[in-house]
């Protein structure tokens, strides 16, 4: 495999963060203004543990991340986020006990991928999979007025996906990060205000509620 040493790559490791990954999260963070201090967070495909590092400092020693990946991580996360090691698509009851304590969740982000094959129709198909395996579990424990971000291999699903994602959300955003390799085919969708699985009313997040 390819070992890109890039400008992110090496601001990643100056900063202490052990994915070039987190500068997409905080591109869509200047973009979207998504978090706040006080919130709750599911980091789908969590490892190395970027994204969980970047969320747990946007929402601050009153906010929580749960961070869930297929793989395990070395490292070493702050007292506000919590690591399992999970398989989206066959997850335990700690996982879903562990999602239901911290529920009702604000922001649900996946930067999920699969592992490529190289087959680029495969690729994209089961990047769409892990994709909706996300939004199902993002409608299931978002608070109404809340936020999901995807990441998703362009392809024949691509706008598909992007319709699901629109009966949730009352905006949905595609965004490519300028850290985003210019080769690589992934994109990201911004969800922006859940409206609840019944499509109703969307009900902002409350800002006093998360101050308290
Ligand atoms: C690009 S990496 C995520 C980087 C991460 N956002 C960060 O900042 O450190 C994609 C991750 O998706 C994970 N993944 C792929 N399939 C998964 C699955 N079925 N369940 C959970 N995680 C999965 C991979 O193990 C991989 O760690």
């Amino acid at each position: 495999m390819k070992v890109y040493r890039d400008h992110y790559f090496k601001k990643a490791k100056q900063e202490n963060y052990p994915a070039r990954s987190i500068y997409k999260l905080k591109e869509i963070e200047k973009r979207f203004r998504i978090f706040r201090p006080g919130m709750h967070v599911l980091d789908l495909g969590a490892a190395p543990g970027s994204w969980s590092l970047g969320a747990a400092e946007m929402v601050g020693p009153q906010g929580r991340v749960l961070g869930a990946d297929i793989q395990t991580t070395p490292t070493s996360f702050p007292q506000n986020v919590t690591f399992m090691q999970e398989d989206v698509f066959n997850r335990s009851q700690a996982f879903e006990d562990a999602l239901a304590a911290l529920s009702p969740i604000h922001v649900v982000m996946s930067d999920m991928a699969p592992s490529t094959t190289g087959h680029r129709f495969t690729d994209q198909a089961r990047s769409a999979n892990l994709c909706r395996e996300a939004l199902a579990v993002a409608t299931q424990c978002l608070i109404h007025g809340g936020s999901f971000i995807v990441k998703i291999f362009m392809g024949p699903d691509f706008h598909e996906f992007a319709a699901e994602m629109r009966q949730y959300f009352a905006s949905v955003k595609t965004f490519k990060p300028k850290s985003s390799r210019s080769e690589s085919i992934e994109i990201f969708y911004v969800g922006i205000g859940f409206k609840g699985c019944d499509g109703g009313a969307d009900n902002r997040v409350d800002d006093a509620e998360l101050r308290s």
